[in-house]
């Protein structure tokens, strides 16, 4: 291999050293080290072979196909190769035709007759890790020519190599936990600040998010509790479709809407001539939720003389159609709502103590949206967008307006700002919504609701309210950033710190 020359030698591992150097991409410098190995020295065919669990396979080589390299794969003691990662020591073979260990798996040398060949192999070690396997194939004219030159040179290469592979694993291993923390971080924020459909920013509403999507994958019962127009149906939706259920029925039952009489039909199902009227057997809304979700709403409505019923088809998971004998089993996950004040009910003796424990396992209180006027911008922004599509018009909303919305308590909640946008979408003329479009009841009750606000300073509260609902809607269409708000509102970055101080406004969001 060695053509006595010393320069040619150095010169090959001057050249390799800085082809190693050279980029991160193993396979490619790998390839440029057999190239200068076959250029400097005489060599046929050379390999790199590197190291998993339980195989050591061919990486690059020279002289060899694609096909060829992928063919070469050994098990760890399999064949030469597979021996030299084994035993992390070097193997000579001077004539692969006398060797029966030699495998020749890639076919590579199907056209040279075997005898011809010399075989030299060396572990690629760093410490006393084999990382894998340098071996190179020459031609010999004579036998009994010494290797030992060839031995040294390729061990030099080998740990040569060996540092280069050790380093661009530590790369990859650091590259990989970087992107799994990238990954767990994009998916805790997204966990944290998003569920499909149901609009806020506002604290309040980013820990029912969390909440959402803490309970949504398991089983458990789930108490939603808020005034009107909350979002509570909204919810029990995202809820059950964030589930595992959420291919299975979603069956929604208001436990107000009938009268007590007809109740437990509806939700036991009858058997044929239960009552007169039965003329059918029919299937009640627990039997039709059966592997799903049940939503049960208003359930603070429920008549005492059900609710064991209920109690009993949530703890036993069984129950009895109306007029019926057979005893049938459901699985059913339930989440129920209620505007009532259900510990109210409780200690007055009109709901059960028992079936009020069972359904509280988890609790979701949605907050009133005068508890959370920050969301009012993106509500009426999310509102805006859809009245205008479905009336395919495009009008918007005035500052004023929008400063109005903000100070108004809004005892209708989220279904009421969207009632309210959808008419004044429908009814008004002009592009933009102005205070004269709102409604009287609106208007009249943003302004009782301010003079009840204890005056800020010396400025009347009506203007401290309307100034703050801009700086909030300023804060919202700039994401925050203090600065573009202000330009908004024309005023210094200074002024609109010491207003939002002023206002009770916290800077981050
Ligand atoms: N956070 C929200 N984002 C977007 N839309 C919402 C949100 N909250 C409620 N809505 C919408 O407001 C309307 C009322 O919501 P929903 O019916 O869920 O309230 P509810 O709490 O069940 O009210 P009720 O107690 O009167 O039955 C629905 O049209 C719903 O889509
Ligand atoms: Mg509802």
């Amino acid at each position: 291999m060695i053509k006595d020359n010393k320069t040619l030698e150095l010169t090959a591992l001057y050249e390799i050293s800085k082809i190693l150097g050279s980029s991160l991409n193993l396979k490619t410098t790998l390839r440029g080290v057999m190239r200068v190995l076959s250029e400097y020295l005489d060599m046929r065919r050379g390999t790199v072979a590197l190291r998993s669990d339980h195989e050591v396979s061919i990486v690059a080589a020279h002289g060899m196909s694609e096909d060829e390299i992928r063919r070469g794969r050994y098990r760890l003691g399999e064949g030469i190769i597979g021996r030299v990662a084994k035993l992390g020591s070097p193997i000579v073979i001077p004539n692969i035709g006398d060797e029966p260990l030699f495998l020749n798996k890639t076919g590579a040398r199907q056209m040279i007759r075997k005898e011809n060949i010399a075989f030299l192999c060396v572990p690629i070690k760093f410490k006393n890790d084999v990382l894998g396997v340098l071996s190179v194939d020459r031609l010999f004219v004579s036998r009994g020519i010494s290797f030992e030159e060839d031995l040294r040179l390729l061990k030099i290469i080998a740990s040569l190599i060996a540092q280069s592979v050790k380093l661009h694993q530590e790369v990859e291993r650091e590259r990989e936990a970087f992107q799994e923390e990238k990954e767990l971080l994009t998916h805790q924020l997204k966990g944290r600040f998003r569920v499909e459909n149901i609009i806020g920013q506002s604290d309040r509403m980013q820990e029912v998010f969390e909440a959402i999507h803490q309970v949504a994958p398991s089983k458990a019962n789930v108490l939603l509790r808020g005034e009107s127009g909350t979002g509570k149906e909204l919810v029990s939706k995202a809820i059950h479709y964030m589930s595992p259920r959420a291919k299975q029925a979603f069956i929604k039952f208001n436990c107000a809407s009938i009268p007590e009489g007809l109740l437990e039909s509806e939700l036991f199902g009858h058997e044929k001539g239960a009552f007169t009227g039965a003329t059918a057997m029919r299937k009640g809304r627990f039997e039709l939720a059966h592997t799903g979700t049940i939503f049960l709403d208003e359930i603070g409505d429920l008549p005492l003389t059900l609710q064991p019923k209920i109690l009993r088809v949530l703890q036993e998971k069984e129950f009895e159609r109306v007029g019926g004998e057979r005893t049938l089993k459901v699985d059913v996950r339930l989440i129920a709502a209620t505007s009532r004040d259900l510990e109210e009910l409780v200690s007055s003796g009109r709901f059960r103590e028992d079936l009020y424990y069972r359904l509280n396992v988890v609790p979701i209180l949605l907050p009133a949206l005068r508890e959370r006027p920050e969301d009012i911008p993106l509500l009426a922004e999310h509102f805006l967008k859809k009245y205008n599509e479905e009336n395919r018009k495009s009008v918007s909303i005035s500052p004023e307006v929008l400063g109005l919305f903000m100070s108004y308590d809004w005892p209708g909640n989220v279904r009421e700002i969207e009632n309210t946008i959808e008419r004044l979408v429908v009814m008004t003329p002009g592009r933009s919504i102005t205070l004269s479009d709102v409604p009287l009841n609106i208007r009249d009750r943003s302004i009782r609701t301010r003079s009840q606000t204890p005056a800020r300073d010396a400025l009347p509260s009506t203007i401290a309210d309307i100034e703050k609902a801009n700086i909030l809607d300023a804060l919202n269409r700039t994401g925050w950033v203090q600065a573009k708000a202000a330009r908004i509102l024309g005023i210094t970055a200074r002024q609109i710190g010491y207003k939002m101080k002023r206002y009770g406004i916290s800077g981050v969001k």
